[in-house]
């Protein structure tokens, strides 16, 4: 099934008034209550991943960024968001760390800062973006190349097929009919797929309908390894 082509419905939603009940009803009710996976776990998992130099994409209010424990006092954080409300909210969130502001859509190839990153964080962000056109995966093409050698991509998404219970399944529908969410397709096998073809060490759990995955950049071959950036 072809979904929707344009990114804005994915982020149009992001007002300052639905930022305000952001981190109750998304992050704490639905994420706990419907999509069975809670947003404890969610930060557990920032908080095994996230680098000194950290790339945030699909940044919403921040609420992992200003939680997690960075493993320096001083980290560099990049964030990158097509909705310059959930940029500024977050970035006076999370002021303290002075973080570089980067207004663009991740499935554009140029949006991304010129610079490499020990950590990118992609959480529910796969479940917002288009299925139609050139695709939503193809924004892992852009960001591989943005990861420093060791450096680990990492994520959550809500997955829009095979939902078991009836309140996941009228929700899911409400938010792909309005645009909110593009996911009917998306399935364990498609975010497997499309991580091993472009990462090594690619790592996939599922709490409820919420798919967490890990992934690391792939290894040059042998003879271009002198020829790494840092
Ligand atoms: C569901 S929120 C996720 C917020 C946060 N990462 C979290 O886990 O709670 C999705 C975020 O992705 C942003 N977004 C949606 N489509 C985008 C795109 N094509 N490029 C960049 N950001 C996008 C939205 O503006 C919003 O801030």
């Amino acid at each position: 099934m072809q979904g929707r082509i344009s990114p804005e419905a994915g982020q149009r939603v992001y007002t300052p008034l639905v930022l305000s009940i952001y981190d109750w009803y998304v992050l704490e009710f639905s994420c706990g209550k419907i999509w069975q996976c809670s947003r404890e776990r969610l930060l557990a998992q920032y908080q095994r991943c996230v680098g000194p130099r950290h790339l945030d994409v699909g940044v919403g209010t921040g609420y992992y960024l200003d939680h997690v424990r960075f493993p320096t006092t001083t980290p560099e954080v990049t964030l990158l968001d097509l909705n310059p409300e959930s940029l500024a909210h977050t970035s006076r969130r999370i002021a303290r760390y002075s973080p570089q502001l980067v207004h663009g859509n991740v499935l554009e190839p140029n949006a991304l800062p010129d610079r490499h990153f020990d950590s990118i964080g992609l959480s529910f962000l796969f479940h917002c973006l288009p299925a139609g056109g050139g695709g939503k995966w193809r924004a892992l093409d852009y960001l591989g190349p943005k990861l420093a050698p060791g450096g680990t991509l990492f994520g959550s998404t809500i997955l829009g097929s095979s939902a078991p219970l009836l309140r996941q399944r009228w929700l899911m529908r409400v938010y792909n009919r309005s645009g909110i969410f593009d996911n009917r397709a998306d399935d364990m096998d498609a975010l497997e797929h499309e991580l091993h073809s472009r990462f090594d060490d690619v790592q996939i759990e599922r709490e409820g309908v919420v798919a967490l995955f890990t992934a690391r950049r792939r290894s040059a071959p042998a003879r271009d390894s002198a020829h790494q950036p840092d």
